[in-house]
């Protein structure tokens, strides 16, 4: 899975645990079956916040719309040509304890009641 998706997917290596999040176009919602992205999108950030409450560490490594990465997952797991690679999300037990605020958050760009 680290090969297929990359130099950006080397935790894959070390992590304890690997989940590709897979859409299925015959189940995909049928007036709008676009919505597979947005599902899968939803169920990699749920993994991921559960995991969190377990104490367990991940990394969402992104792959659709890559289609090099999507193409060679596909590969990998023999998947047909309905079921497309969204995500993998790659699990462990963290090295490092989270502390404090984001150091990316910027109370600048959240907004209240108008832009
Ligand atoms: C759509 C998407 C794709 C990502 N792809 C990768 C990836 O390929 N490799 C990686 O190490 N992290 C990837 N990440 C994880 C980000 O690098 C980052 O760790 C994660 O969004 C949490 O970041 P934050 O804690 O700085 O907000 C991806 C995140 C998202 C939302």
């Amino acid at each position: 899975m680290a090969d297929a998706n990359g130099q950006p997917a080397e935790p894959l290596r070390r992590c304890d645990v690997g989940i590709l999040i897979l859409g299925d176009l015959d189940r995909a919602f049928p007036p709008a079956k676009d919505y597979w992205v947005i599902d899968g999108a939803i169920a990699g950030q749920n993994m991921i916040l559960a995991a969190e409450g377990l104490g367990i560490g991940s990394v969402w490594l992104g792959t659709w719309p890559q289609m090099d990465r999507v193409e060679k997952q596909r590969k990998l797991f023999l998947l047909p040509d309905t079921v497309i690679p969204h995500s993998v999300i790659a699990f462990g037990y963290p090295a490092e304890e989270k502390k404090g605020e984001h150091p990316d958050y910027e109370e600048s760009r959240v907004h209240f009641e108008q832009w």
